[in-house]
């Protein structure tokens, strides 16, 4: 039985090979994808996903434009990281047409209304946020949700404390949190303690390449800038591709282990976009998320491998 899911992101490089993986896995049902602002402004990120839709053939896939700022701080993007066109400078043609339909919150609020489905947040909780707000009877809606954000014991990537979707609009990921333990339900949270050990790396792309030339040459396309980027902060060869992973383990559990705990998020001062995870029980509070902490590596760049190529793999020990 495939899984309905809405794609919350802000694509965005990882954003854009999480869409290629989610589209290309059977066991999804991806019935829209929302565009939130965050690594890009909404606009660029909702021009981005029509040009990964139009090359998996999938503009039957409905593309709602959601929020272009967060709730309470002002908006700042991560195009340093991604590029200005938000896929890695590698300015692809726009995909005419497509219009615009209603904005993303309204679908989201009208869409967990008439069924039950799952989400797969990739970007900042903006529009989660907004829709949860508009009509909280939604939540008991969610199947299950699974958002890439946050760190527990890994540093953050925008301050020492703070990772990016949770930094960018903290009062929104705050929201979610609070508003998923008031409703005794959980977030899984794929934090940067297990996206940091998926690395796509030069070589793995040129595997990519000898197996699917035209989809590893658009994946090295779009992740050179990022790779650069990585050698030059943090002085890796490759680049970390967050997004996949929360998709992946969207799709098999296995992939990653962790722990329950009450999460909070910091909104204001020095930790801002802060994700305090109470480990230890401090609070005595319920439970409103799944903290992630170890991944098989491995099993997850297979399944990316595998899934974007369309091959099988078989001797991949030269490779993973
Ligand atoms: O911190 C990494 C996250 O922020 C990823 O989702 C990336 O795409 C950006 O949105
Ligand atoms: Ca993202």
């Amino acid at each position: 039985m495939k899984k309905k899911v809405i794609i919350d992101c802000d694509p965005g490089i990882d954003d854009s090979l999480a869409l290629m993986l989610a589209l290309n896995s059977p066991e999804l049902d991806v019935v829209a994808i929302t565009i939130v602002c965050g690594n890009v402004p909404v606009e660029i990120g909702f021009e981005n996903a029509k040009i990964i839709l139009q090359r998996l053939h999938r503009l039957d896939i409905p593309i709602y434009q959601g929020e272009k700022a967060p709730l309470v701080r002002p908006y700042i993007s991560a195009q340093d990281t991604h590029g200005m066109d938000g896929l890695g400078e590698s300015h692809f043609a726009p995909v005419p047409g497509y219009e615009k339909k209603e904005d993303a919150v309204t679908f989201l609020v009208n869409a967990l209304k008439k069924e039950r489905l799952s989400i797969i947040a990739l970007g900042p909780m903006t529009n989660l946020a907004k829709a949860f707000s508009k009509d909280e009877t939604i939540l008991s809606q969610v199947d299950e949700i699974v958002s890439m954000g946050g760190n527990f014991r890994s540093h953050g990537n925008c301050s020492p404390v703070a990772e990016y979707n949770y930094w960018c609009d903290p009062d929104a990921a705050a929201l979610c949190y609070e508003l998923f333990a008031k409703h005794h339900k959980k977030i899984h949270m794929v934090g940067l303690d297990v996206t940091r050990k998926i690395v796509l790396t030069p070589t793995l792309v040129s595997y990519m390449k000898r197996l699917q030339p035209e989809v590893g040459s658009f994946v090295e396309s779009i992740t050179h800038f990022y790779m650069d980027f990585h050698w030059e902060y943090e002085k890796i060869i490759g680049c970390v591709i967050n997004d996949p992973l929360a998709v992946a383990y969207f799709i098999d559990r296995s992939l990653c282990q962790g722990f329950d705990a009450y999460t909070a998020i910091e909104t204001t001062g020095i930790s801002i976009g802060q994700s305090v995870v109470d480990s230890m029980h401090f609070y005595k509070k319920e439970s409103n998320s799944h903290i992630l902490t170890e991944v098989d590596q491995t099993a997850f760049m297979k399944l990316f491998l595998e899934r974007l190529t369309g091959q099988k793999l078989e001797n991949t020990g030269d490779y993973l």
